[in-house]
């Protein structure tokens, strides 16, 4: 049986911080935050909402768009790794709020858990959801993912200009309007690794954000090793000579904790299928140079990143690399349309990924490009570590979908901060009902309690 997405939602919180706002107070250069990592604007959640409103929000859009019932929604799955509470799954808190809307014991069927493995979950829950379709257990029923984050990092840490904030619903079905995922091929790798982690009762999460990026590399090269393996097996791809199973997939969306991951990541992923290709010398002819090698080259992450001699040149070799027509080419046909949103909003952790399809769907659509039978595929990482790389091919009824996609539109009118209100909402300042904008038609949050026998309970209201 197939199955995959047959719509997608989003909702982004409308306040921001503009990244020349945050290199002038940061005393940075406002060029390494927008040609450097991509970043024009990252949304900051109000002092109002949480990830499960985010979440919510998404939910309650994708439902009233496609005018569902909640009798249609057979699971409602959350991924995120900005989770509140150590043992209440996120999905209840979002049960609880569109009940508001549906009326009370209308989700009572709906099966599901809050998932997480950093910024990977979501895949893993997609996966899930996904074989529970394919296994007939649905019932006639579709499943809803929903991918919901507050990327948060320490005032003054290198992480702080790489956050963002918000939700990504997908609608799951055995005929989809938009994708379908290629069976038998999703692959994965997992590492026990302290890249990045958030111990019990810690807001922000402790960052080694050099190694994260080198370490989100490999382990998604690894898993696209394993999807090569089984692309092949299975017969869904055949890699002639001079090929690689990179010029088999049309669109490729990466993990985005910032939009210029996606190149960088890209780049490394293509490096490494080329480099046994007929093509690759003629690629160094135009480099004029070898590819680095490091001065240990079985040597751990830790002595790569240590190699300074290895990492300048390498660099170098990059910037070089991404200049070449040959790579130019793949960039902008398989990437970049995806890497629109994310410098208009920021991290969205688990939901940066599917942010990036989404983005890639509505700047391909408008450039008229007919993207039925497309196959899309997807670099998910999540730090700790696993990445998981899969496919799907684009449906004949995509138009319905994509025809409707308006970023701006579906983001509403923003606010930018000042620096001042930034910090006083980074700072966790502001009670709820201090917030900077009047939520309509939306969920907020109006209350946390903190008496000892109800601790941590929260009161959401919806607003008209
Ligand atoms: N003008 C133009 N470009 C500039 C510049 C300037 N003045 N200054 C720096 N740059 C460029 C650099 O050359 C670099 O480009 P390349 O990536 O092409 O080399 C880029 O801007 C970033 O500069 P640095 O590498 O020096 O930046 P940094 O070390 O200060 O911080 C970061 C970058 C490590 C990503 C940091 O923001 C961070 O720790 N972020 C959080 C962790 C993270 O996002 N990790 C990503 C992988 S793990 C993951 O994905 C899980 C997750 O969601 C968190």
């Amino acid at each position: 049986m197939a199955a995959g997405i047959d719509d997608i939602a989003i909702y982004i919180p409308k306040l921001y911080v503009d990244a020349t706002d945050f290199a002038v107070a940061r005393g940075l250069d406002p060029v390494k935050l927008q040609k450097g990592l991509g970043i024009s604007q990252m949304a900051i959640v109000d002092a109002n909402q949480d990830p499960a409103i985010l979440a919510a929000n998404a939910c309650l859009k994708i439902m009233q768009k496609n005018k569902l019932s909640p009798d249609d929604i057979g699971r409602l799955y959350v991924s995120t790794e900005s989770s509140f509470d150590e043992s209440k799954a996120m999905n209840s808190y979002v049960i609880g709020m569109l009940e508001q809307v549906y009326g009370q014991d209308t989700f009572e069927h709906c099966g599901g858990v809050e998932t997480k493995f950093a910024c990977v979950s979501g895949s893993y829950a997609l996966y899930d959801n996904t074989n529970w379709i394919r296994a007939g257990e649905a019932e006639g029923k579709c499943a809803l993912v929903v991918v919901s984050d507050i990327a948060k990092y320490d005032m003054g840490s290198s992480g702080e200009m790489t956050q963002g904030a918000g939700a990504v619903a997908m609608l799951l079905n055995d005929d989809p309007r938009l994708l379908v995922f290629d069976p038998k091929v999703t692959s994965t790798s997992i590492k026990d690794e302290y890249d990045f982690y958030r111990p019990f009762g810690k807001e922000t999460p402790i960052v080694h954000g050099q190694y994260s990026n080198l370490l989100y590399m490999i382990q998604v090269r690894k898993a696209l090793e394993a999807y090569k393996r089984k692309a092949v097996s299975t017969g869904l791809i055949k890699i002639g000579a001079d090929e690689t199973v990179l010029d088999h997939v049309d669109y490729i969306n990466m993990h985005l904790p910032y939009s210029n991951m996606g190149r960088k990541a890209l780049a490394y992923l293509v490096r490494h299928e080329w480099r046994q290709l007929p093509r690759w010398k003629k690629v160094l002819q135009k480099i004029g140079s070898e590819e680095p090698v490091p001065n240990d080259p079985q040597g751990t992450i830790e002595s790569v990143l240590g190699d300074e001699e290895f990492m300048t040149k390498d660099h170098e070799f990059t910037k070089m690399f991404t200049k070449t027509p040959e790579y130019q080419e793949v960039y902008e046909a398989k990437l970049a349309s995806s890497l629109i949103a994310s410098s208009m909003i920021g991290n969205l952790y688990t939901a940066s990924l599917y942010l990036g399809f989404r983005s890639s769907l509505e700047f391909e659509f408008q450039k008229r490009v007919d993207l039925e039978g497309k196959r899309v595929g997807f670099g998910s990482y999540g730090s700790g570590s696993s990445a998981m790389v899969f496919s799907g091919v684009i449906q004949p009824r995509y138009k319905e979908i994509v025809e409707g996609m308006d970023l701006e539109a579906e983001i509403g009118k923003r606010r930018r901060l000042t620096w001042d209100e930034y910090e006083k909402l980074h700072e966790n300042k502001l009670s709820p009902d201090e917030s900077m904008l009047q939520p309509t038609k939306e969920f907020a949050l109006v209350h946390v309690k903190t008496e000892t026998e109800s601790r941590g309970e929260r009161h959401y209201i919806f607003t008209e």
